[in-house]
């Protein structure tokens, strides 16, 4: 994953016209970003998509999925990896995706244009993927507003209720893993992905870009529910009452 991206000279300006400054960088920044072309060459809808191969070279998470549910999927890089490595098809659909947004149609992915927030959500993501998952995959952010603390707080309530769908969803062995935020992870919320997986990280993968506060949480090895069981309200599992969130594995992945 950290082999140098290859295509169009980088480096590249864009000419001083009508465009405003901040626009100017962002389409600098963009095409210039080797991860930008590489999407292209590769035939990834996003540059996304390195984020999750680069977490799955790591943590071989893919390997082995029969069924995956995409959050936030919008354009849909992301689920063209899951669509591939369970060899979905619109005969035999293994993959569901959500977003608001519009999404182009992908071959063996079942899309929904929904907010995720819905009620009525985690039953049509169920009932498109056609059976139990074992991947729960969030890269959802919600909208910026221009106000960074409340930004924050909605892309963490996002993260937060994706890990309960997970919990409520996934098979035993399942994986989970959801954009956060460095620093921003409840401690309540990692107490209860450390009662429910058997390991718990947060990564920075090198595709993340570094000026981002972007980080992946990754909750490995669904332990499984006991009949009658909801996410979080386990009595009956062993706890960690004094959790500390510092005592979650972390990792730096460097480029
Ligand atoms: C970073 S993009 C996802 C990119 C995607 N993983 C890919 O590989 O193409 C985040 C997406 O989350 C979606 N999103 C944010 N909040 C959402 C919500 N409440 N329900 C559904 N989608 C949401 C946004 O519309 C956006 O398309």
């Amino acid at each position: 994953m950290s082999k140098p991206p290859v295509g169009r000279k980088l480096g590249q300006k864009v000419k001083k016209g009508k465009l405003k400054a901040s626009s100017r960088r962002w389409i600098e920044r963009h095409i210039n970003d080797p991860y930008v072309q590489r999407a292209k060459l590769e035939g990834y809808r996003a540059r996304a998509a390195f984020k999750l191969l680069e977490i799955d070279e790591k943590h071989q998470i893919l390997k082995g999925a029969r069924r995956i549910i995409d959050l936030g999927a919008a354009p849909g890089s992301w689920s063209q990896i899951a669509a591939k490595v369970t060899g979905s098809t619109d005969e035999d659909v293994r993959v569901a995706a959500i977003d608001f947004l519009e999404m182009a149609q992908l071959p063996g992915v079942k899309i929904l244009q929904l907010d995720f927030l819905d009620p009525d959500a985690p039953r049509l993501l169920m009932e498109a993927v056609g059976g139990t998952p074992d991947l729960v995959i969030s890269d959802m952010a919600a909208p910026t507003t221009g106000h960074q603390k409340t930004d924050h707080l909605r892309t963490m309530h996002l993260c937060e209720v994706a890990a309960y769908f997970a919990v409520e969803v996934l098979g035993e062995g399942g994986h989970f893993l959801a954009k956060t935020f460095q620093g921003g992870t409840e401690k309540d919320l990692l107490t209860m992905l450390k009662q429910n997986f058997r390991q718990v990280l947060h990564i920075k993968p090198a595709s993340s870009r570094q000026e981002s506060v972007e980080m992946f949480l990754l909750a490995k090895g669904f332990k499984g529910r006991r009949a009658g069981q909801t996410a979080g309200l386990d009595e009956g599992r062993e706890g960690t009452p004094d959790f500390d969130p510092r005592e979650v594995d972390s990792e730096e992945d460097q480029a």
